[in-house]
């Protein structure tokens, strides 16, 4: 508990003598004021913590000066004290905002108390600031969230690399945050003021690609009625982003491999060469290694794209982060939604259990789905099944009561099965080593499990 800063208004002397010798004898800070006007005017030049006022003043009274001090918007605390005769007042002071208050004649440990149930509401709420500022700083990095050991390194790659500017390249499974963290990339550096240009490679046909990038000549080909500039020219000065890169033509990764090594191209049908300086990002859910081994992506163009990569690990490896995210999506689509609902803990419990093929964008349409589809005001394991397909029930029933401990050890081992056998690509010698068992012994439980292929 800190030590308060508290001001005493009130016009008998001897009631502001006693009081301030109590409180400063309990090393607490005391300023003392006779009458409302003068009470304002230390109000305005000093944040006190809790303010002891009358409500019977001369000059300005203590309903006046609360609502005065209200207006401007002052931390302190209110304590009315209220004569015979003014209870009424207390009331009305209530409900303008004043915190306590207190009937005189009054014993001065009454007092101690009200006061000190300020301060501990202050502390709290000081511990509580404290605690979101550090919440915020540590597991998140401009809207990117994560407390994993795998995110918190990445925060320190996409830091160090939005100061330069060469090329990434980012890695992961749809939903995992490519295009938050390219995002991010760019609005971090020193191109922020200039454009982010997303283009999306899978959505595109080939010519329709290559003039989207570099714009073409009017009458270029059937169709190009007038002039038109790329996406290249509208990033001049800004960064490119590629999303799906994989998904990029050959005709049109030749032209794309020339503006990264000359900064520079010509628009379809067009003559003119147009310099550009735009730093490229782009994104791949695919392994370019295999596409390149297969010879539908240049290995020239891919070693110049992936001069920097950043992995973006699936959710599923990194489940300390879901309760931040539960935590943030809860907040988002409340407010969307105009809805305040929360979550329990096994609610909570039920969705670390899960392997979201999706990723956080799966999370985060549960959610969405969750909130917008139940009336509740707490978000129950129940409630996440009505509102989701039966993907993630299997995950979702283990509340006490609902399994056996046989079923349940049953269960966690055909899920621990299934596992390891994705691990080892289905190879049974290789399961039954990592899992310490022998061969027979797999060959039975798969049977068991109905697993066998
Ligand atoms: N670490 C994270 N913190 C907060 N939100 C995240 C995080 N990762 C992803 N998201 C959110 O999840 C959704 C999916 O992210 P995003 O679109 O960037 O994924 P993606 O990897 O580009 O997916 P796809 O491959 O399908 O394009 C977005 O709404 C994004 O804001
Ligand atoms: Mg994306």
């Amino acid at each position: 508990m800190f030590k308060p800063d508290i001001l005493i208004i009130d016009d008998e002397e001897i009631m502001r003598v006693t009081v301030s010798d109590t409180l400063m004898k309990k090393g607490w800070f005391v300023t003392v004021a006779e009458d409302g006007e003068r009470g304002l005017e230390l109000l305005k030049r000093k944040d006190f913590d809790v303010v002891l006022c009358d409500i019977r003043l001369p000059k300005k009274n203590g309903m006046e000066l609360l609502k005065e001090a209200r207006e401007k918007s002052s931390r302190a605390e209110f304590i009315m004290m209220t004569g015979y005769g003014t209870i009424q007042d207390a009331v009305e002071a209530m409900r303008l905002g004043a915190y306590d208050y207190i009937t005189k004649p009054f014993h001065i440990d009454e007092l101690i108390i009200r006061i000190k149930r300020i301060v501990e509401h202050k502390s709290l709420l000081m511990r509580y600031k404290l605690l979101e500022e550090d919440l915020n700083e540590r597991y998140s990095y401009h809207n990117i969230l994560g407390k994993s050991k795998k995110m918190q390194a990445i925060f320190e790659v996409i830091e160090k690399v939005s100061r330069i500017d060469s090329s990434v390249i980012i890695l992961g499974e749809s939903g995992t945050g490519k295009g938050l963290v390219a995002n991010v990339i760019h609005r971090m550096g020193s191109r922020r003021d200039k454009a982010f240009v997303n283009v999306n490679c899978a959505s595109l046909p080939g010519t329709l690609l290559e003039s989207e990038l570099f714009g073409h000549e009017r009458g270029a080909f059937t169709g190009a009625v007038r002039k038109k500039y790329g996406r290249f020219e509208l990033a001049n000065g800004g960064t490119i982003f590629f999303d799906e890169i994989g998904d990029i033509p050959p005709l049109v990764q030749a032209k794309l491999l020339r503006v990264i090594q000359e900064h520079e191209f010509e628009r379809v049908g067009g003559e003119q060469t147009i310099k550009v300086d735009v730093r490229i990002i782009s994104a791949t859910k695919e392994y370019l290694e295999n596409l390149v081994a297969n010879g539908k992506f240049r290995e020239d163009l891919y070693f110049r794209l992936r001069v920097i990569p950043i992995h973006l690990p699936p959710l599923r490896e990194r489940k300390e982060d879901i309760p931040i995210l539960i935590e943030e999506f809860l907040k988002r689509f409340n407010k969307k939604l105009k809805k305040n609902l929360t979550v329990s803990d096994d609610a909570i419990r039920c969705l670390m259990n899960y392997d979201y093929p999706g990723n956080v964008r799966e999370l985060e349409n549960i959610i969405e789905r969750t909130i917008a589809l139940t009336n509740v005001d707490v978000i129950r394991p129940g409630d996440l099944l009505s509102a989701l397909d039966t993907n993630i029930r299997l995950h979702c029933d283990t509340k006490p009561g609902t399994l056996t401990l046989k079923e349940l050890l049953a269960r966690t081992e055909r899920e621990h099965l299934i596992k390891v056998l994705e691990e080892t690509d289905w190879n049974k010698v290789e399961a039954a080593k990592s899992l310490g068992i022998s061969r027979k012994n797999l060959w039975e439980k798969l049977k068991a499990y109905n697993l066998l292929k």
